[in-house]
């Protein structure tokens, strides 16, 4: 079946998208989403396992909507201090025959200060976590990147559950450095600083992954990460390796059905190198996940939560209840 929305051209079909979740949030009121495969987690608990990815709700606008359609949990964001806008040129293509997107935007958001506003006024219907993935504004250098992350963490903590460390994306000019062993030593040192500074009840942050990362580079990263007292991994963020699908330009990051090999085999390593710490942390697989059969698939494979971004661009934003009814149909009575 031909689906509507994707005769619309991407940029155009993401303000309409805004505009869909403007109306849908004010109409819909409080409702929490499902409970299947419920998920406890330190002080946590996800009534699901499935959220809409990072970068989908940037500025915190549509989290009452995403509740109502279902999301387990929700990571709001890459969230900056300052608004920015979009990369200029283009900056959003699909292709719908591969089930692949590609992106250039960098972070356009509205920036710290409005997106506080709106989780404050959430603070009386909170049904479920709410992480806020961080980054560093584009103008930022990479030598004060500590300084932007700080701020967003002081100024999202009485409002969030966790704090995602965004040092993965391939649209923010040397971003990708931070994630680099002895950088990210200095970084993540810096980050749990803020984080027990003052509070008792510490707040855990999670990292943010990059596929392209060579194997023996992203291990090394993990230790330190683990090092640091990172409680989480999100695996993982867009790549620009072009041996995956070539028919976009040759920046920016890939999604989708290109990504979902590369996303499962990070799954799978990362799992494999927690060892003994792995009962401490929380793995959370993206990358590729298009149908259904394919959130459990990742659940199977050790995940304990995944994310989407491209099935909600081809499935459409019904996607989250899709799964949940295909988990009602296939789930084995009890005993
Ligand atoms: C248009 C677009 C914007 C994105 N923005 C962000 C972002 O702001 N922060 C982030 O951590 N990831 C961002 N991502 C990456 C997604 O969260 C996800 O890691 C990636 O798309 C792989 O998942 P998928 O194959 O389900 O799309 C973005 C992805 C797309 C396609």
């Amino acid at each position: 079946m031909v689906k509507l929305h994707l005769l619309i051209p991407p940029g155009f079909a993401h303000q309409l998208a805004d505009l869909f979740f403007s109306i849908y949030s004010s109409a819909i009121g409080n409702k929490k989403p499902p409970e299947w495969n419920s998920v406890h987690w330190k002080n946590l608990y996800f009534p699901n396992p499935l959220s809409p990815a990072g970068g989908v709700d940037k500025s915190a606008k549509h989290l009452k909507a995403w509740w109502a359609l279902g999301a387990g949990f929700i990571e709001v964001g890459t969230v900056t201090p300052l608004p920015q806008k979009k990369n200029p040129g283009s900056t959003l293509k699909r292709n719908i025959k591969e089930q692949a997107l590609w992106n250039h935007l960098g972070f356009p958001g509205e920036g710290l200060e409005k997106v506080q506003k709106r989780l404050k006024e959430l603070q009386d219907f909170h049904p479920t976590p709410i992480f806020a993935n961080i980054g560093k504004n584009r103008n930022t250098q990479n030598e004060k990147a500590e300084e932007d992350y700080i701020q967003c963490i002081s100024s999202l903590y009485p409002y969030v559950d966790a704090f995602v460390i965004n040092i993965s994306s391939p649209n923010t000019k040397g971003l990708g450095e931070l994630a680099q062993p002895k950088r990210l030593k200095t970084l993540l040192q810096a980050i749990f600083k803020a984080l027990h500074s003052t509070e008792k009840n510490k707040k855990p942050f999670f990292i943010k992954w990059s596929p392209d990362l060579k194997e023996d580079e992203f291990l090394q990263s993990l230790d330190i990460a683990l090092e640091c007292g990172a409680e989480g991994h999100i695996i993982c963020n867009t790549s620009t390796q072009r041996e995956i699908n070539n028919i976009f330009p040759n920046y920016g990051g890939i999604s989708g059905a290109p990504l979902a090999n590369i996303s499962k085999k990070r799954l799978k390593l990362t799992n494999k190198h927690l060892g003994i710490e792995r009962k401490n942390q929380l793995l959370i697989s993206v990358g590729g996940i298009l149908k259904p059969e394919d959130v459990f698939e990742r659940l199977n494979m050790g995940a304990d939560l995944v994310q989407t971004y491209s099935a909600l661009v081809f499935q459409g934003p019904f996607f989250l209840q899709k799964v949940f009814q295909y988990q009602t149909k296939t789930a084995k009575p009890d005993k």
